[in-house]
């Protein structure tokens, strides 16, 4: 069965770009981006990683971490990443791990095989990845999943602002509204009623419709 949101993100043992790991271990008590890409040395794929890099340091400033993952093994990966570094040869370079998946044992386990563009296969004809996302919470709970084509690349500011509501979500009782970004008004949470709206937003409630109640944002609103 496909993974659901809520589930604890499945454990795996892999070699990676960076050394052997057990992903469970690799979380630690972080959030965690699990993101699979169709195949080294494939230009949509360079882009996306290269991207990745240049914002490797706006995830660790909200303690993510990074992991990637395409069908291909160690050495390919390695060859590879020299390739990404020189596409921004100012720029950082790529410092997270890329799991060696040649066996699909863990994009077969995560459901991250293509099953869309029939191009997307290796020599022997076996699928590579589409470009799948799992956010996971410290706690290993899965909390966002993505599956976008082998042929459109990611935004990955869409997961820095995905990441942002997360967090905030947890912290404080709100949701975040469609193109919401870190600053801009936030909603109260549906199950805050009655007492508990003024205890926990003061007067700062915007009442559109008793549904629809609007808050600033707490992680930047002035006392
Ligand atoms: C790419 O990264 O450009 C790509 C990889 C597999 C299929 C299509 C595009």
């Amino acid at each position: 069965m496909a993974l659901r949101l809520g589930d604890i993100a499945p454990n795996f043992k892999a070699e990676t770009s960076q050394g052997p790991i057990d992903f469970h271990e690799f979380i630690g008590d972080s959030w965690t981006i699990l993101f699979s890409h169709p195949d080294d040395y494939t230009p949509v794929c360079t882009t996306e990683l290269s991207a990745v890099a240049l914002s490797y340091a706006d995830f660790q400033s909200r303690g993510v971490k990074l992991i990637g993952l395409s069908a291909n093994n160690v050495d390919s990966h390695a060859g590879w990443i020299k390739d990404i570094d020189n596409l921004h040869p100012e720029g950082p370079k790529l410092d997270f791990p890329i799991i060696a998946d040649e066996s699909r044992e863990v994009s077969t386990l995560y459901g991250m095989l293509d099953n869309l563009d029939k191009t997307n296969v290796d020599k022997k004809g076996i699928p590579f990845t589409v470009r799948t996302v799992f956010i996971i919470d410290p706690k290993k709970v899965i909390r966002l999943t993505l599956s976008y084509p082998a042929s459109t690349g990611r935004n990955f500011p869409e997961l820095l602002r995905v990441i942002d509501s997360l967090q905030l979500g947890d912290k404080h009782k709100i949701t975040t509204p469609a193109n919401w970004k870190k600053g801009d008004k936030v909603i109260v949470h549906p199950s805050v009623q009655g007492e508990q709206v003024k205890e926990l937003f003061g007067d700062k409630v915007e009442t559109v419709y008793p549904y629809l109640r609007f808050t600033p944002d707490p992680s930047t609103a002035q006392a």
